[in-house]
């Protein structure tokens, strides 16, 4: 089962997901990473599930049209769109804002 860590105001949140699990659909159930997740739709329209990923994005399959659609630049900077994901390989995410340069 893969390693998630969920940066959320600072403070790491550590559990574990079932393999091919997808985060938003485990948040909307309350399993982790319930409530330490962000999210509305669950159909990569909102953008409230978009996530910074710290560790574990060379896992990660290419971005699909919703998240390049939706998060345009921000790709670029490491995030993502946890409703269109299925996590396989440990995982490190944050929502927080980026800090300031
Ligand atoms: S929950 Fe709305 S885009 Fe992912």
């Amino acid at each position: 089962m893969p390693q998630l860590i969920v940066v959320a105001s600072g403070a790491a949140h550590e559990g574990e997901v079932p393999d091919k699990g997808n985060l938003v659909v485990r948040a909307g159930v309350k399993k982790f990473p319930w409530p330490h997740l962000k999210y509305k739709c669950g159909m990569g329209k909102c953008g409230t599930c978009a996530a910074r990923v710290l560790s574990g994005a060379e896992h990660l399959p290419e971005p699909n049209w919703k998240e390049r659609e939706r998060l345009g630049p921000r790709l670029d900077a490491g995030w993502r769109l946890m409703c269109q994901l299925w996590v396989e390989q440990p995982l490190t995410i944050s929502q927080d804002p980026e800090p300031a340069e």
